[in-house]
C-alpha cells in the first residue's frame, strides 16, 4: 500500500504538470482525491491493513493527499495569475493620464453647508437630523403655532394622506432633538431639506436647504446669540462683515429677530441683506417637549436657548452672486465649473 501511494502521488503530480487550464486541475482532483479517486479507494482500503502497519499506512495517506491538494492549490493559484497578466497585457500602466477631463470639485451649496458646519462645529455643536417627513405637531404645535397660521395652510404646505407633511423648516428638528436628549446643555446644527408649495422662480423652490441651530442650557443669553452668530457669519463673508438683528416675530421665539448682513458688492454702495432668522426660545416650545417627554428637563424657569435658522441656497447664492436659485439644481458643468 506504501509503495501505491507513491505511485499515485507521483502520477497525479505529473498530471497537474501537465494541465493547463482548470478543467484540467479538476479531473485531475477528481481523479485522485475525488470521491471515487484513486487515494480515496486506497483510504477505505485502510480497514484491511494489519494493526501493526495501520499507523504508518494512515501517516502516508495524509501526506500523499496534502501534497496532492497543495500541488492543486498551487497550480490554480499560477494559472489565475497567468490570466491576470494576460488581462492587462498591452495596456501601459506608466503612461500618463489624459488631461482634459479636468478634476471634479464639490457643489457651491456642498461647500456652503461644510463651512457652516465646520464653523459651529468649532464652536461646540454637533450635528443632529430629523426626518424630512414630519408629524404637523413637531414642525407646527410644538413650535408654538397655533392652527390658523398661514405656514400651515393647504396652499403652502404638501401633506400627505395620513396627515403628515414633508417639513416646511427644519426647526422640526429642535423639537425632535430635545425630546431625546439625556441631558443638557443642548446645542446643534441641522442641515437638510425643506419643502414648501412656492411657485418655483429665480428665488423660489419647493425643495430648498436650511440650516437650523439650537442651544438651550442654564443661562444662555441673547448676548451668546449674538456672539455665535456674528462670529460665525464673519467666518463665511470674512472678517469686517457687519451683522444686524432687526426686531420681528417668528412663533417659537421671543424676542425673535430677524438677521443682516452688510456686504459690499464691487462698484456698489454696500447694502444690508436679510439673511436668517433667530430669537430666544419661547417658553411654550420648551413646556411643549416636556409634555412629550413626560419630564422637566427643560423647565422653562430653570433654561434658556437661542435658536436661529437660515436659507443654506440663499447662502450660497449671496457668497457667490448667483441671481437664479435653479442654477443650484440644474448640474449644468458651465455653472458648477466656476466653483
Ligand atoms: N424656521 C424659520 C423659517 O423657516 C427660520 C427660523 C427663524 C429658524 C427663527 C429659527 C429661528 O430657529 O429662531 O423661516
Amino acid at each position: 500500500m506504501l509503495a501505491q501511494l507513491d505511485t499515485l502521488r507521483a502520477e497525479a503530480l505529473i498530471a497537474l504538470g501537465a494541465a493547463t487550464d482548470e478543467t484540467a486541475i479538476e479531473t485531475v482532483r477528481v481523479n485522485y482525491l475525488g470521491k471515487k479517486g484513486s487515494v480515496t479507494a486506497l483510504s477505505s482500503g485502510m480497514r484491511d491493513v494489519p494493526v501493526d502497519q495501520k499507523k504508518e499506512a494512515g501517516a502516508k495517506l495524509n501526506e500523499v493527499r496534502e501534497a496532492i491538494s497543495s500541488a492543486i492549490e498551487t497550480k490554480q493559484a499560477a494559472i489565475q495569475h497567468a490570466k491576470d497578466t494576460a488581462s492587462v497585457a498591452g495596456i501601459d500602466v506608466t503612461l500618463p493620464g489624459r488631461p482634459g477631463n479636468g478634476v471634479g470639485a464639490l457643489h457651491p451649496l456642498t461647500q456652503v453647508r461644510d463651512l457652516a458646519v465646520r464653523t459651529l462645529r468649532r464652536m461646540g455643536f454637533t450635528l443632529a437630523e430629523g426626518p424630512e417627513i414630519e408629524t404637523e405637531w413637531h414642525c407646527f404645535d410644538a413650535l408654538n403655532t397655533p392652527a390658523d397660521h398661514p405656514a400651515r395652510n393647504e396652499k403652502d404646505t404638501f401633506y400627505l394622506a395620513d396627515g403628515r407633511l414633508l417639513r416646511t423648516h427644519t426647526s422640526s428638528v429642535q423639537i425632535r432633538t430635545m425630546e431625546t436628549v439625556k441631558d443638557l446643555p443642548v446645542r446643534i446644527i441641522a442641515p437638510g431639506a425643506a419643502y414648501r408649495r412656492d411657485e418655483i422662480d429665480a428665488t423660489h423652490l419647493s425643495v430648498f436647504n436650511q440650516l437650523e441651530c439650537l442651544y438651550v442650557d442654564k443661562g444662555v443669553s441673547l448676548a451668546d446669540l449674538k456672539g455665535t452668530l456674528e462670529v460665525f457669519f464673519r467666518e463665511i463673508f470674512g472678517p469686517q462683515t457687519a451683522v444686524r438683528f432687526r426686531p420681528h416675530f417668528f412663533p417659537f421665539t421671543e424676542p425673535s429677530f430677524e438677521i443682516d448682513v452688510k456686504l459690499e458688492a464691487k462698484g456698489k454702495e454696500a447694502r444690508w441683506i436679510e439673511i436668517a432668522g433667530c430669537g430666544m426660545v419661547d417658553p411654550a416650545v420648551f413646556t411643549a417637549v416636556n409634555g412629550s417627554r413626560g419630564d422637566v428637563l427643560f423647565d422653562p424657569e430653570e433654561i434658556t436657548g437661542f435658536a436661529f435658522g437660515m436659507g443654506l441656497d440663499r447662502l450660497a447664492m449671496i457668497l457667490h452672486s448667483i441671481t437664479d436659485i435653479r442654477h443650484l439644481i440644474d448640474n449644468d458643468v458651465r455653472f458648477l465649473a466656476q466653483f
